[in-house]
């Protein structure tokens, strides 16, 4: 074997060797001073190529180019591997690690679920519409005549191919009705959309939860069992309800639902505006024009339904006094609610 490749060999295992014995970057930079640089030991072999045979040159030639680009490649893995070294030898794994800030759910997803839990334990199932609605399901199907005030593009949002923002959850019912026979037993919560100005007690936005139970021989006793029972198991056994005469295109009868004030128990305060009731919805008895336009025979079918405000039962559970709240995202005011995820 030529000389040269003798001492290419040596080269190349002392190269090798040193390299594995750098541990710090100096020590590194200094292996490619010696070996790598232009007056470094792998240059100088290509230096004696002068006193070489012109035959012995094509294949020398090879093994030195072959062994600069081998060796400076070699160079640069060390140097990756001294650098990952670095980073994993700075984080000190025995350190307990930093506390995760958990989020929490929003109150109005809390009160939500307790609803449905209520009901579920009731027989009923839930059920959701779209926000985006149309016309009939909002307004038609529900028997609300043309002039109703409630149409007027000043008070609900209309889109520009003449759909709507739902103004209330009374769409589900329709919705549900199309699709399904009675018997029929769902509550159906979700948003709803007013152009209403915002102050303590309004907001263009807000949460409903819809009931509706249709079957033979429904009454509105069974809506005043079940709506009592429900709000007492919200707010405790001494609630009362009362049933207020009232006017909903897609009931009749139909009655405003109050409990009684459960801040002054019936007396006098400023929650109750010093009647002693607290107004929380509307309800009724199925309109037969709504159960016509789903083509269920109301000699048949009746059934009562309601619409209840989340919101403001939110209010009364956890004693809050302005309806911005829930929406304008106050970690000081939605952290105090914590919850299960
Ligand atoms: N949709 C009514 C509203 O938003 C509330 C309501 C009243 C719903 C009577 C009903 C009902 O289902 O029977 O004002």
């Amino acid at each position: 074997m030529h000389e040269i490749i003798i001492q290419l060999e040596a080269l190349k295992q002392e190269f090798e060797s040193q390299l594995n014995e750098a541990t710090n970057e100096p020590a590194l930079e200094a292996i490619r001073n010696i070996y790598l640089s232009r007056k470094g030991k792998i240059a100088a072999l290509f230096k004696l190529m002068g006193s070489l045979a012109p035959e012995e040159r094509g294949a020398v030639g090879k093994a030195l180019n072959d062994l600069k680009q081998s060796a400076a490649d070699r160079w640069e893995q060390a140097r990756q591997q001294l650098q990952q070294k670095k980073t994993v030898v700075g984080i000190d794994v025995t350190l307990p690690a930093r506390p995760q800030r958990l989020g929490s759910l929003h109150i109005l997803t809390l009160v939500e679920r307790r609803v449905r839990e209520i009901f579920t334990k009731m027989g009923f199932t839930v059920e959701r519409g779209p926000e985006v609605e149309d016309v009939w399901h909002n307004f038609d199907a529900l028997n609300t005549p043309e002039w109703h005030p409630s149409r007027d593009p000043t008070d609900t949002f209309y889109l520009k191919d003449g759909r709507l923002l739902r103004t209330e959850t009374s769409p589900i019912q329709i919705r549900v009705m199309q699709s399904r026979r009675p018997p029929l037993r769902i509550i159906a919560p979700g948003r709803v959309f007013r152009n209403d100005k915002p102050d303590a007690t309004h907001s263009p936005m807000f949460t409903q939860v819809e009931g509706l139970y249709v079957d033979q021989g429904v009454t509105f006793a069974d809506l005043k069992g079940t709506v009592l029972q429900f709000y007492r198991q919200v707010f405790g056994r001494e609630v009362q309800t009362r049933f207020r005469p009232h006017f909903f295109p897609f009931t009749e009868p139909s009655a405003e639902v109050d409990i009684s004030c459960i801040f002054c128990r019936g007396k006098e305060c400023h929650i109750c505006k010093g009647s002693g009731w607290i107004e929380m919805g509307g309800s009724g008895m199925v309109d037969p024009n709504v159960f016509k336009a789903v083509d269920i025979d109301p000699e048949i079918y009746t059934g009562w339904a309601f619409g209840l405000g989340i919101e403001r039962m939110a209010m009364l559970m956890y004693g809050i006094e302005d309806i911005r709240l829930f929406y304008e995202n106050d970690f000081r005011f939605l952290r105090q609610f914590g919850g299960r995820r």
